[in-house]
């Protein structure tokens, strides 16, 4: 045996007791004729003390260890003198009466320490080192707790975990997917699953009534914070449900990984609101809902409602089809340079605004506003009272001919006030599910319509109607959880009729060929008794990086990839030798 404790469990309960440790060597510090080791596993740090005085040859030895060098000390534990209150193993230390060097280390390329002096691209490269430091280890815990509660969750809910095939049928599911040539069958290719979606409506037909996979999908798509190229989702479908018993289902399982895996509790349901309220409210189908600052509509040609900004002059409301307001509270008192800041912002080609009108509520009952020329005081406090504005309180407003476009402009503008006035503490938590999503959604590029979901997604019954004449009406089944502005999760209730399929597949522009090639299996099986069923698919980067409180879903996963989707620590992708190529009857033509 390696080692009797590890080096993050002797108390002072243990003091008298012969142990043997083993792990990294932190750091050594030599005082006088003592030095000290500061020993390291995955379960802490214990110091090591060599006494020059008892044992010189010893002590010697230990002079001579570096920076991570793997050692095995055994001991006596010992009360110490001078206590570190930091470490839960700081009141003792274990006196060393043997070493043995069990690996040596070259100087690692970065400090392996909670606040590693490792840049990014380097921690990531030497990845392996990096999971030896305590912030990256505690993530991988977490991990391994919220899977762990999950599973015992949906156990305990009569789920029964199915394991799906990895090389599946190319069949686009929104994003792009991986291929994998097949050297059997030349000429052809696997694709790697963009999520189990159609295997789980099978395991439904199969009788598998509650299943669930915690499963890697795999998407080839532009990266970003919360998006990996192979990711991980906690995949579930139920038969014999409706979308009711699927949100309380689910709602269930968050709430209990929540509690289990961080001891967050919510006593509430979680608020629920369709994806049109989202829209008009927040601009945004994940909104944030820690904190208010709702969008105030000033002008809707198209929906109509009030017009409280035209007819003053200002060419750029007076022509714009769409104005909105929110408040910030309490900014009234924002600086010019403040202000300039955000107009900037809105300008960011990312944002896309072409300025920003601002209306400022001064806490003596004055009003000023960038807009100040065309709008006398009543004009501006009709505003003010609409965004329900007090004095000491900040208006912004966006203007645009596309209500939809402006929304979002707005939704990027009140999350990054939110940022600077503090507004999204990590600690906090609001869920929301969204409901009653579009079926589909218009491609103005294409000039058709795409599924907003995907095409297994059953239509509201009662909107069924309008299929055929106004399909951009037709709302879903579906729905999405929603925390902290990230969408957590989604899924739909499934269309389990061929005929309503068929009718999907044509509505969607695929010609009866091919939705046999893409989906026939589905549709065959649908023949022989498909139960109504529904699920939705969780990802697990996203809830764990949510409750450890990242900014981005790389830091909880052991080996990402990085923003271009390479591994910089494997270095792939990577070339494919020829005879590799011959094989699978593959030639690489790259055009400069
Ligand atoms: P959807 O495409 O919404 O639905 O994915 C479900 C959840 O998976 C997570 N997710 C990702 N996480 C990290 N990186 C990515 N690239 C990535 N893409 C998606 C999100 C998302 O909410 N088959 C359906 C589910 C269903 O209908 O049951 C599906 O995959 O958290």
């Amino acid at each position: 045996m390696y080692r009797s404790n590890t080096c993050g469990e002797l108390r002072l309960s243990n003091v008298g007791s012969e142990v043997k440790l083993a792990g990294w060597v932190q750091k050594v510090r030599k005082m006088g004729g003592m030095t000290f080791v500061d020993l390291r596993d995955r379960y802490g740090i214990t110091q090591i003390v060599f006494d020059e005085g008892k044992n010189a040859d010893l002590t010697a030895q230990a002079n001579h260890v570096g920076r991570e060098w793997v050692i095995q000390v055994t001991g006596k534990v010992c009360e110490r003198s001078n206590k570190n209150t930091q470490i839960p193993t700081g009141e003792i230390e274990i006196i060393a009466d043997n070493m043995k060097v069990l690996s040596k280390s070259e100087v690692p390329p970065f400090t392996i320490e909670d606040n590693s002096d490792g840049g990014d691209d380097l921690r990531m490269q030497y990845r392996y080192l990096d999971l030896r430091r305590k912030p990256v280890l505690n993530n991988l815990v977490l991990r391994h707790n919220i899977a762990f509660e999950t599973r015992r969750y949906l156990d305990s809910q009569g789920f029964l975990e199915v394991e799906t095939p990895v090389l599946i049928k190319s069949t686009p599911e929104g994003a792009r997917d991986f291929v994998v040539p097949s050297r059997m069958n030349q000429g052809q290719f696997y694709a790697l699953p963009q999520s189990p979606q159609q295997f789980k409506q099978l395991l439904m037909v199969g009788g598998i009534d509650r299943y669930f996979q915690i499963v890697k999908c795999f998407r080839d798509e532009d990266l970003r914070a919360d998006r990996q190229p192979e990711f991980t989702q906690i995949d579930c479908e139920m038969s014999y449900v409706e979308q009711e018993d699927v949100l309380q289902m689910f709602e269930g399982m968050i709430k209990h990984i929540f509690k289990y895996a961080r001891g967050v509790e919510f006593t509430d349901s979680f608020p629920r609101l369709t994806w049109h309220e989202c829209m008009k409210r927040f601009g945004s189908d994940k909104p944030d809902m820690r904190f208010g600052m709702e969008f105030v509509e000033l002008k809707n040609v198209k929906e109509g409602g009030d017009d409280l900004v035209s007819g003053h002059s200002f060419t750029v409301f007076d022509g714009a089809n769409f104005v909105v307001a929110i408040c910030a509270n309490g900014c009234a008192s924002w600086t010019r340079k403040q202000l300039d800041q955000m107009t900037e912002f809105v300008k960011r080609p990312q944002v896309g605004a072409k300025g920003l009108v601002y209306i400022q509520m001064k806490e003596d009952g004055t009003i000023k506003s960038s807009v100040d020329k065309f709008y006398d005081e009543a004009s501006l406090r009709k505003i003010a009272d609409k965004a329900n504005a007090k004095a000491g309180d900040l208006i912004l407003i966006l203007c645009g001919d596309d209500a939809m476009k402006v929304r979002s402009q707005m939704n990027t503008l009140r999350l990054e006030m939110g940022d600077r006035l503090e507004l999204r503490d990590k600690n906090k938590f609001a869920p929301l599910w969204v409901i009653d999503f579009p079926l589909f959604e218009w491609n103005e590029e294409d000039q058709r319509f795409y599924a907003m979901h995907h095409p297994f997604t059953s239509p509201k019954l009662e909107d069924v109607q309008y299929l055929d004449s106004d399909p951009g009406r037709v709302r879903a089944n579906a729905y999405d959880l929603a925390m902290n502005g990230v969408e957590l999760g989604g899924g739909s209730v499934r269309i389990h009729d061929s005929e309503l399929q068929n009718k999907m597949f044509q509505l969607l522009g695929f010609t009866q060929e091919k939705a046999q090639d893409q989906f026939g299996c589905l549709m065959t099986a649908f023949k022989y008794g498909a139960p109504p069923h529904a699920g939705l698919a969780f990802g697990l980067d996203r809830v764990v990086s949510m409750l450890a409180g990242l900014d981005s879903i790389r830091d909880c996963i052991a080996f990402p990839k990085n923003n271009s989707g390479r591994d910089t620590m494997m270095d792939c992708p990577s070339v494919i030798d020829d005879a590799q190529l011959e094989e699978l009857c593959l030639k690489v033509d790259i055009k400069e």
